[in-house]
């Protein structure tokens, strides 16, 4: 990269410009700018200045004209910047000093009443407070979609029965709806860990000024009120220096993201030959360039891959963060990028995850396949010798022994006959079977939150109430 030497725009351009003699240094000035990624908060900023503005001229500081001068010219930007016809300059730095600039090129110099009690420590902090209000409010939209088809996933599928997989080993048959649903909560929980960061969020930050507050005689609840605060911060310094809120936002993002990563791997293996569980559609996977027969599940690969940058970006904003003395630095400018690259990747992967699964088969497993391998009713045959009075270690040995002899045998439980059984243990008797048949394994886990076809129902009535209407 070319270093000119002072050849940045003169030190009279700049909004700052009075105390200074030199002018920047060009690197230095693209270095320092940060209008490449923070032009993305034009509408809140212009938000949050309209309503600074508002509260300045019902507090007589600036006139009634002025104040309505200046938001004429504020909506004229935001149009120009919809429309993308705003020209965006690096010499200025920043998307406050941009508009506040643009503002001054329109109306004159009235433009510069605008920041009278404010600061851009201030300013930019409530910009993003305003973004991140936004961002989860799609979030949860994205939430609500995902919840609602995993629903009507489950509905649908609700003969389904798969194996339910400790170590990766075929542990005990459950309803495929069970299993999606477990998604649900957690997806759900996510939900109520982005409504909690909201709270703190929500707190309007004008009026701190630099760091220590301002000299003029403002009213901070006004601008609370046309914001749509419920709160204002309570202390200038903490209210400049801190993005605890944008951490958490970072941090309940993190966790959909290594939720929405384990249950991409799910549908990488089952959508692998080898398991044959679902068939993804043509839509959400793509082929190889040498290999004609591959159709891969690009989608959740990279969704996986991409929970990576989230929980980077949490870890980038601590770390930003853990040596700052109070109160602003322009360290935290560094704060934008990894939250912008949080809200878009966690939005994207929603969405596409959604759509995936939405279009994707799911395929019965017969049932004698299931019963084939993996003994998964091993524990309903111990739990049936405890029904006949034998203590549940006991019943363990005994059934693990059947196991062993089933293995030797080259047979499976269903396939073994009584006279077999009694041979192992005599409490065995003719009903045996029909307490180990796939189905009534399942439906006999009708304890809340099992896997009884009734209990899945009941969730199912349960989460479809939860989302009614949201
Ligand atoms: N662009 C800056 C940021 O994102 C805005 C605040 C700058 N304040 C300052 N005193 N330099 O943090």
């Amino acid at each position: 990269m070319k270093n000119k030497k002072n050849s940045g725009a003169s030190p009279t351009k700049k909004l700052w410009g009075g105390r200074f003699k030199q002018s920047t240094d060009a690197l230095m000035e693209t270095f320092s700018a940060s209008i490449s990624f923070d032009k993305r908060l034009y509408d809140c900023d212009i938000e949050g200045s309209i309503a600074h503005c508002k509260m300045l001229a019902r507090c007589k500081i600036i006139t009634v004209a002025e104040s309505n001068k200046i938001i004429k010219g504020l909506k004229k930007i935001l149009k120009e910047c919809d429309e993308g016809r705003f020209e965006f300059s690096d010499s200025l730095e920043d998307i406050h000093m941009n508009i506040e600039s643009r503002l001054r090129e329109i109306i004159g110099p009235v433009a510069g009443k605008l920041h009278t009690a404010r600061s851009r420590n201030d300013q930019v902090c409530l910009d993003i407070r305003l973004y991140l209000r936004k961002e989860i409010d799609d979030i949860i939209a994205e939430i609500n979609r995902l919840c609602k088809a995993l629903l009507a996933i489950s509905q649908k599928y609700i003969d389904h029965v798969i194996p339910g997989y400790t170590h990766l080993q075929r542990a005990q048959p459950v309803l495929l709806s069970h299993h999606l649903l477990a998604y649900a909560e957690m997806m759900l929980r996510d939900k109520e860990r982005f409504l909690d960061a909201y709270k703190r969020i929500n707190v309007m930050p004008l009026g701190s000024a630099a760091l220590a507050g301002t000299n003029f005689p403002i009213d901070r609840k006004i601008t609370a009120k046309l914001l749509g605060f419920p709160e204002i911060s309570h202390n200038s310094m903490d209210a400049v220096a801190d993005r605890d809120f944008a951490a958490e936002f970072c941090s309940a993002s993190a966790l959909t993201m290594m939720h929405l990563s384990r249950f991409c791997e799910e549908v990488v293996i089952w959508n692998s030959s080898e398991f044959g569980f679902l068939e993804l559609s043509d839509s959400f996977t793509t082929g190889s360039s040498i290999m004609p027969q591959k159709k891969n599940p690009d989608a959740a690969e990279l969704i996986r891959g991409k929970s990576g940058r989230v929980f980077g970006n949490l870890v980038s904003l601590l770390t930003l963060m853990k040596g700052l003395p109070l109160a602003y630095n322009k360290d935290l400018q560094e704060d934008k990028e990894p939250l912008f690259d949080t809200a878009e990747t966690v939005k994207v992967c929603l969405r596409i995850f959604t759509d995936m699964m939405k279009s994707a088969k799911f395929i019965p497993i017969p049932e004698k396949e299931l019963e084939a391998s993996g003994f998964l009713t091993a524990t309903d045959l111990a739990d049936y010798l405890v029904l006949k009075g034998m203590p549940f270690r006991d019943a363990h040995e005994i059934t693990g022994k059947t196991v062993a002899f089933c293995l030797k045998k080259e047979t499976t439980l269903a396939e073994l006959t009584l006279t077999q059984l009694r041979k192992i243990s005599k409490r065995f008797d003719k009903d045996v079977f029909d307490h180990i048949a796939l189905n009534n394994s399942v439906d006999r886990k009708n304890v809340y939150g099992g896997t009884a076809k009734k209990q899945v129902r009941t969730q199912i009535t349960r989460l479809t109430k939860k989302l009614k209407g949201k």
